[in-house]
């Protein structure tokens, strides 16, 4: 849904031979974005999704020892990894979430991305062939607990920024994964999610991946015989409590008690399309 101008500056990237790194908050539709455009241009994709347990080894290939036995070292032995694997076809290689990589396996992008050529102990150099392209996401700083990236990985990339999208594709969105539900009822779950983006009191807002959750639950909750209001405040408070953040206030912390108590106010207005709450000053 949506989105034409991300997708051509990412599609620009890539013809010309350029890396892009995607940057923008948990659940903007960075992924998404990213498999469409792969997908879009029809080139061979390899994907890796950024954890602190990936090694250099899975990134570039490794060598299987009862082949090596057999064989030695050598080509035949040789299992590679999707950087190498995407050198070799010429095809982008996608890493999801790459500020999850440990530091040493972003340093063995380095030379693969800029010289187009990487070096494996016992098997040698491989050449990228022309086509080879990285696409990368990633949170921006303030979400993200693991490292960030170095000047040196971020020189070699155009960066995009994901923003949120607008209220109409948003709904869109919400609206396209519920069958037969009324449209009214993403609607709803978009705005809650906007309302949590623009209170004061909120540090970290919900994604249209929350209103996703709160607009399917309370499909399944109505089936089940609970009213519209009933269902929609029983879906916001599994969905949202995990998703937001909410400003500690003068006294100290947040209680549960009072995350509820907003949750369904905003609900309520969410409901009624009325943005009272965003107005009141707390
Ligand atoms: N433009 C869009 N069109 C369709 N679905 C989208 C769009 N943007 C986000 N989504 C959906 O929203 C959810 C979150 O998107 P995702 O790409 O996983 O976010 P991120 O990778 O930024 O955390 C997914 O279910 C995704 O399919
Ligand atoms: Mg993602």
């Amino acid at each position: 849904v949506g989105r034409e101008k991300e997708i051509g500056q990412i599609g620009s990237c890539i013809k010309a031979g350029r890396n892009v790194l995607l940057e923008g908050p948990v659940g903007v539709g960075k992924t998404k974005l990213a498999v469409y455009v792969t997908e879009q241009l029809k080139r061979r994709t390899f994907r890796i999704d950024g954890d602190s347990r990936y090694s250099e080894q899975k990134l570039a290939g490794w060598f299987d020892p009862p082949s090596v036995i057999k064989n030695g070292f050598g080509d035949k032995s040789f299992i590679p990894g999707p950087l190498v694997e995407a050198m070799r076809a010429g095809g982008i290689l996608f890493i999801n979430e790459l500020n999850r990589l440990p530091e040493g396996v972003q340093n063995v992008l380095l030379p693969a991305i800029d010289e187009r050529i990487i070096s494996v102990p016992r098997l040698g150099e491989i050449k990228a062939k022309p086509g080879f392209a990285v696409i990368a996401t990633q949170n921006p700083k303030e979400f993200v607990a693991t490292s960030h990236l170095s000047e040196a990985i971020l020189d070699r990339f155009e960066l995009v920024r994901v923003e949120y999208q607008n209220e109409d594709e948003e709904t869109a969105i919400v609206n396209g994964g519920l069958e037969g539900a009324p449209k009214a009822l993403a609607l709803a779950a978009v705005r809650l999610a906007r309302i949590t983006r623009s209170h004061p009191r909120v540090k970290r807002g919900a994604s249209v991946r929350a209103a996703q959750a709160v607009a399917q639950i309370t499909v399944v909750m109505i089936a089940e015989g609970k009213s519209l209001r009933d269902a929609f405040l029983a879906a916001t408070l599994l969905a949202f409590p995990t998703r937001i953040e909410i400003e500690r206030d003068v006294e100290g912390g947040v209680d549960s008690e009072s995350m509820e108590t907003l949750l369904q106010e905003w609900a309520d207005a969410a409901l009624e399309g009325d943005s009272a709450p965003l107005k009141k000053k707390y």
